[in-house]
């Protein structure tokens, strides 16, 4: 078993519905196979507005309805410092990507890569590249996020298990 846990850290653009939805099923999935405590998970906004912030009671509200809870997170900014810090960024979209790109520093110890393509699926999830930003939308924009995320994280995890050996 390796000492030093993997540090995953999730950013969307406010921090309060894609990322915290991502970084509580990532997690959920990692304790259903007893993987836990190989694992840092954090989420993380490239903007600003929201810091502090509970995430979005519409993302809890569908998160609940699988058993998940997103209450006790906090919005938080992107920081130079997480690419020295984590292993793996995961940008919910291409804008989040771009942004995230243009802070990285030199010798970053993460890889910086778009959620639903990596590590090997070019045509993303369902005929989805990028999470749709479900801020402006109703109930199902939720739930459409919920689904890539899940299923996502279960092959990110599959990827992981095997690349780091974990079992
Ligand atoms: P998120 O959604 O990036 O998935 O957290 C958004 C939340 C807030 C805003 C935009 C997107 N906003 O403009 O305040």
């Amino acid at each position: 078993m390796q000492d030093e846990k993997i540090k995953i850290l999730m950013v969307c653009l406010g921090n309060i519905c894609r990322s915290p939805t991502a970084e509580g099923v990532f997690r959920a999935q990692a304790q259903q196979r007893a993987l836990d405590h190989h694992f840092e998970i954090d989420s993380a906004g490239t903007g600003t507005w929201h810091i502090g912030e509970t995430p979005d009671s519409r993302a809890c509200k569908a998160a609940a309805g699988r058993n998940i809870d997103l209450s006790t997170q906090r919005a938080r900014t992107i920081d130079p410092q997480d690419f020295h810090d984590f292993d793996y960024i995961f940008a919910m979209d291409a804008n989040n990507l771009r942004d995230l790109q243009s802070m990285e520093p030199d010798n970053p110890r993460a890889r910086t890569v778009l959620f639903l393509t990596w590590p090997d699926r070019a045509d993303g999830r369902d005929g989805y590249l990028e999470v749709p930003d479900p801020f402006y939308s109703g109930p199902e924009g939720f739930e459409l996020v919920l689904d890539l995320v899940e299923s996502a994280s279960q092959e990110i995890l599959d990827h992981i298990e095997r690349e780091h050996k974990l079992s």
